[in-house]
């Protein structure tokens, strides 16, 4: 067997206990495929729990880690964007490997720490980043390295997931939904960040930047949450043969650029993303070779973020690379999202049947519960907006019909 790799973690939370007990529980198959014992030297954490079983490995202070020559690795779970960053310069800078669950830190400081872990000749991987447990940065930029990607659609937030299939299935509202998706421990700290969308945008902010080779920022993709979806508007897209899911898309668009946009959106029942439920994620790849890939899994909770912390470890330790040069260009141009094509679904009350079919034809339209579900013929979306508002349709809800 190959030599030891001591290794650091920072963050001891949900995740990182997941990470300390992983290392443990698969110590065996972890040494085989890494080429050499992993070893857990440092826990770094800043409130220890008296009569921790990892009490000798916990420290609070983090030259501990920086000071020692044995490590060379160091896996970061912390919630904190400013902290993670901080431990994470100065790893790069001092030559160490860096592994983060932190979506927040990559998708804001991709770039600059790329570009240091290419300078430092080091590796930064974030496989947990986006969509936990499921493996889709790495199929992404080794797996199906020979193949363009031409587009993305993805579930990737499970609270949003979670509430939006309660509604369906329970009836659930959706407060009462949200509370049990915090009480099961999926949601972030703050979960505005789940329900409106923010947390699915930096997880598709890094999907398009190493998909298309060009950086995007995640503070220019357009984005909604779910908190204006209703019950009414998910049974009369169920009736219409449609599931409403928080969708995280992009796609490359005429002129080479690119189109991502994070959003509700109606999914036809016959597309599997529509049955992806409860807490799940799931990732569509459109490739030019490979063709459509479906990558499905658990996106949150402590095993499966562990179990993509570690396989970053594992694949350093074992001499894998990843600081790529894609995050060093320059800011990918994005196509305006109302220029965008596709259908819309329109909520109303039944009075506006007439004027929707005059402003429509070819439309498709169900009736439950004394209101309309609409769906629109294709169109640019602008248009088709201008045409409803010009028309005088007065409309409870408008969602767009994936494209
Ligand atoms: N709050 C996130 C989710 C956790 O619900 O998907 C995983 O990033």
């Amino acid at each position: 067997m190959g030599s030891v790799k001591n290794i650091a973690l920072i963050g001891y939370g949900v995740v990182g206990r997941g990470v300390a007990e992983l290392l443990e529980k698969n110590a065996g198959v972890i040494e085989k495929r890494a080429g050499g014992q992993v070893r857990l030297k440092y826990i770094l954490t800043a409130r220890p729990r008296a009569g921790d079983v990892r009490q000798e490995l916990i420290t609070q202070n983090a030259d501990d880690i920086f000071n020692d020559g044995e490590i060379s690795i160091i896996a970061e779970c912390v919630n904190d964007l400013e902290a993670a960053y901080a431990f994470c310069k100065r790893a790069l800078v001092g030559g160490r490997h860096y592994v983060t669950s932190n979506k927040n830190l990559i998708a804001t400081y991709g770039p600059e720490l790329t570009e240091l872990a290419y300078r430092s000749n080091v590796s930064l991987m974030f496989e947990a980043s986006v969509a936990g447990g499921v493996p889709i940065m790495r199929p992404l930029y080794k797996c199906l390295s020979a193949n363009r990607v031409n587009g993305i659609a993805g579930i990737v937030n499970g609270t949003t997931n979670y509430i939006l299939t309660q509604m369906k299935r329970e009836g659930q509202s959706f407060g009462d939904a949200l509370k049990s998706a915090q009480e099961l421990g999926y949601a972030e700290t703050d979960p505005s960040a789940d329900v409106q969308g923010f947390d699915a945008c930096r997880k598709l902010a890094i999907l398009v930047s190493v998909a298309f080779g060009s950086y995007v920022s995640y503070e220019d993709i357009a984005t909604e949450g779910i908190t204006e979806v209703t019950s009414s508007d998910i049974t009369l897209a169920e009736q219409l043969g449609y599931s409403i899911k928080l969708i995280a898309m992009g796609r490359l668009a005429q002129g080479g650029r690119i189109y991502a946009r994070v959003s509700p959106l109606l999914i036809p029942h016959e597309n599997m993303l529509s049955m992806v439920e409860g807490v799940f994620n799931a990732v569509n790849l459109s490739t030019d070779t490979a063709g459509d890939l479906l990558f499905y899994g658990r996106g949150a909770g402590a095993e499966p973020t562990a179990s993509a912390v570690v396989g970053d470890v594992i694949d350093i330790a074992a001499g894998g690379r990843y600081n790529d040069s894609v995050w060093r260009k320059g800011n990918g141009s994005l196509l305006p999202v109302e220029e965008n094509i596709c259908s819309l679904f329109v909520r109303a009350e039944l009075s506006e049947r007439e004027k929707l079919g005059k402003a429509f034809s070819g439309g498709v339209l169900a009736e439950v519960g004394g209101e309309l579900g609409f769906i629109t013929p294709e169109g640019i979306e602008s248009e088709t907006r201008e045409k409803i508002r010009a028309s005088q349709i007065k409309t409870r809800s408008i969602w767009r019909v994936k494209e």
